[in-house]
C-alpha cells in the first residue's frame, strides 16, 4: 500500500505528519511512502534527505491519489475530494466538536483514523499526540512568557542588588501542565500549581514545585481526565486563584476537561488586581480560554498592562521536535495497524485503541466510540449481592483481633521451632526476623522516589557475602572453595550494579 504525507494546508502550518525517520520506518513496515514536495521544509525536513531515506518526493496529486494518507491537521472540504473512494486519511480530527466533519467523511466513503482520540491508557502512550503535543506546547509556554516578561527567572544576588526569582503558578497538572512546571523550574522560578486531581500533587512536588490544595472531593474519572466542578468547588477555588494570580508574576492555564469548553478560572477582576508587567498564557484558548479577555491566537495587552497570550499553535512553534514527536507516534500507530508487516494496513475493530480511532470505516460513521475504563478509575462499586444501580455497602473495616490473632499464631510457631531445633539454628532464625523486621520499617519509611538509592546501599551491605567468600576461596574442599568464588562473583554484581543504577538514576536528575 502507499502512504501520501501531504503538505499541510492549513496557513502558518509548520509540521509535517512524517519525518524522515518515521518515513523510513513505515517503509520498514512495507508500506510505499510519498511525500509532497516540500512538506517538511518548515520542519528541517528536506526533500533530499527524504529521497536518501528511501522516500518518494512527489507532488500533491502523487500523495492525495494514495490509499493512505496521514496529515497532521483534519482534511479540508477540498482535500476529502481529492480522497480516492475507499481511501484511509489519518488525522487530528477533533471529532467530537466535528460533527460536519466526520458527515463529510462518511459521503465520501471513505475511512478515517483520528490521532486526537488515542484513549489515554499505558498501551497506547506510544500513540498519543495529544500528549506529545501538549508536552511540547507547554514547554514553549514557558519560553513564550520569558519572551515577554521584562525581567529574568532565575534569582540572583549581584552586587548591583539582589533580583527574586519569578513567581509562576500553572493551573492544570496533566501534561501541558506539568512540562511547563518542569521548564519554568529549569529556568529558576519559584513555581505553585493547582489541579482538581489531588493525586497529581506528589507528581508536582516530586518536580520541585509547590502543590496548592483546597479541601475538595476526588476527582478521578473514568478516562484518565478530570471532571467538571460543581458549583461549590467552584466558588471553593476562585479565592484561592484571585490570592495566587495578584502573588504571582505569570501565570499558565492548561484546565481543560475534554469534550467541554474550558472552565473560566480567572476572572476579569483577578486579571485587573495582578501586577504591571505580568504574564498569563492561556493555553487553553483553542477552548474559550481559562481567563476572562483571553482571545485566541492574540496578544491582549490589559488595562494595567498584564499580557494575556492566547497562542492555539505553541506545539507547531517547535516544529522540528514537534514533528518529530508526531511522526514517531504515526508510526507506531502504523506498528498497530500492521501486524504482519506487510505494508497492509488491517484494521481491528477488536483491539480498543484502533476502535477508539475509528471515526468513519468504509463510508459508515462510528463515531464515538464506546468509552473506554482505565487505571485510574475508581473500581466499580457493585458487589456480587447488590442490586443493579444500588450503590454497594462500604467495605467492612478489617477486624482488629486479626492481628493479634497473627501475633499469637507467629508466637506458637516459634515456641515449637525454638523447642525442635537445634541453638545454632535459633540464632539464625533470630537474626532473620529481626531483620525482616527492622528492612519493613525501614523500607515503608523511605520516600518512593529514595528506594533506588536505598536498595543501592543495602546491596553494599550485602558485601559481608562478599567478605565471606573471599575468606572461604583458598578452602580444601573444593566445593566451599566453588561455592566462595560463586558468592564473591555474585556479590561483586550486586554491589558495583546497584551503584552504576543509582548513579545513572542520579544522572537524571543532574542539570547540564
Ligand atoms: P490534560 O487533560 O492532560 O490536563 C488538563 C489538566 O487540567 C488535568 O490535570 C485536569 O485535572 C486539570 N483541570 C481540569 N479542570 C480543572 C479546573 N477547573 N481547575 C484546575 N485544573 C483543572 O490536558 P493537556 O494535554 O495537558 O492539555 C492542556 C490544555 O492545553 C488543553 O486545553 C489543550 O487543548 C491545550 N493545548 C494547547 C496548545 C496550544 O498551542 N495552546 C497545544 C497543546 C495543548
Amino acid at each position: 500500500m502507499r502512504i501520501g504525507i501531504p503538505r499541510e494546508a492549513k496557513p502558518g502550518e509548520t509540521l509535517v505528519a512524517a519525518t524522515v525517520t518515521s518515513a523510513a520506518q513505515l517503509v520498514k513496515l512495507g508500506y510505499d511512502v510519498v511525500v509532497e514536495s516540500g512538506a517538511g521544509a518548515a520542519s528541517d525536513q528536506p526533500d533530499a534527505e527524504y529521497r536518501a531515506a528511501g522516500v518518494a518526493v512527489g507532488s500533491a496529486e502523487d500523495v492525495w491519489a494514495a490509499e493512505v494518507v496521514v496529515k497532521v491537521n483534519a482534511p479540508t472540504e477540498a482535500e476529502i475530494g481529492l480522497l480516492r473512494p475507499g481511501a484511509t486519511v489519518v488525522a487530528m480530527m477533533a471529532p467530537a466538536r466535528s460533527p460536519e466533519l466526520v458527515e463529510r467523511l462518511a459521503a465520501a466513503g471513505v475511512t478515517a483514523l483520528a490521532m486526537d482520540a488515542v484513549p489515554r491508557i499505558s498501551r497506547a502512550q506510544s500513540l498519543d499526540v495529544l500528549s506529545s503535543m501538549a508536552n511540547v506546547a507547554g514547554y514553549r509556554a514557558v519560553v513564550e512568557a520569558a519572551h515577554v516578561f521584562g525581567r529574568q527567572f532565575t534569582g540572583q544576588v549581584t552586587a548591583a542588588g539582589q533580583i527574586p526569582p519569578a513567581r509562576v503558578f500553572v493551573v492544570g497538572a496533566g501534561v501541558a501542565g506539568l512540562a511547563a512546571i518542569g521548564t519554568a523550574i529549569a529556568m529558576g522560578a519559584v513555581v505553585r500549581a493547582f489541579d482538581i486531581r489531588p493525586e497529581v500533587g506528589e507528581q508536582v512536588e516530586s518536580m520541585g514545585a509547590e502543590f496548592v490544595r483546597v479541601e475538595l472531593a476526588n476527582e478521578v474519572s473514568a478516562d484518565g481526565y478530570a471532571r467538571e466542578m460543581t458549583q461549590e468547588q467552584e466558588q471553593a477555588t476562585a479565592a484561592m486563584y484571585d490570592q495566587e494570580a495578584r502573588e504571582a508574576d505569570i501565570v499558565i492555564t492548561t484546565a481543560l476537561i475534554p469534550g467541554r469548553p474550558a472552565p473560566t478560572l480567572l476572572r476579569a477582576g483577578t486579571v485587573a488586581a495582578m501586577r504591571p508587567g505580568s504574564v498569563i498564557v492561556d493555553m487553553a484558548a483553542a477552548n474559550g480560554g481559562n481567563c476572562e479577555g483571553t482571545v485566541a491566537d492574540e496578544v491582549v495587552v490589559t488595562d494595567n498592562r498584564v499580557t494575556v497570550l492566547g497562542y492555539t499553535d505553541l506545539a507547531s512553534r517547535l516544529p522540528a521536535q514537534a514533528s518529530q514527536l508526531y511522526g514517531t507516534n504515526v508510526a507506531n500507530l502504523f506498528r498497530l495497524l500492521t501486524p504482519e508487516r506487510d505494508g497492509r494496513l488491517a484494521l481491528d475493530l477488536d483491539d480498543v485503541v484502533q476502535r477508539s480511532i475509528t471515526v468513519v470505516r468504509d463510508g459508515e460513521v462510528r463515531w464515538p466510540p464506546p468509552p473506554v475504563p482505565v487505571s485510574a478509575a475508581p473500581a466499580p462499586a457493585a458487589s456480587a449481592g447488590s442490586q443493579a444501580g444500588e450503590p454497594a455497602p462500604p467495605p467492612a473495616p478489617p477486624d482488629p483481633r486479626r492481628r493479634w490473632y497473627a501475633a499469637g499464631l507467629g508466637a506458637v510457631l516459634f515456641a515449637l521451632v525454638a523447642a525442635y531445633s537445634p541453638p545454632v539454628f535459633l540464632g539464625h532464625l533470630t537474626v532473620f526476623v529481626l531483620a525482616v523486621v527492622v528492612g519493613f520499617y525501614v523500607v515503608t519509611s523511605v520516600s518512593h522516589a529514595l528506594h533506588t538509592p536505598l536498595m543501592s546501599e543495602t546491596n553494599a551491605i550485602s558485601g559481608i557475602i562478599l567478605v565471606g567468600g573471599i575468606l572461604q576461596v583458598g578452602s580444601d574442599n573444593l566445593v566451599v572453595s566453588v561455592l566462595a568464588t560463586l558468592a564473591v562473583l555474585v556479590a561483586s554484581i550486586n554491589i558495583f550494579g546497584g551503584f552504576l543504577v543509582t548513579y545513572r538514576m542520579l544522572g537524571m536528575f543532574r542539570r547540564g
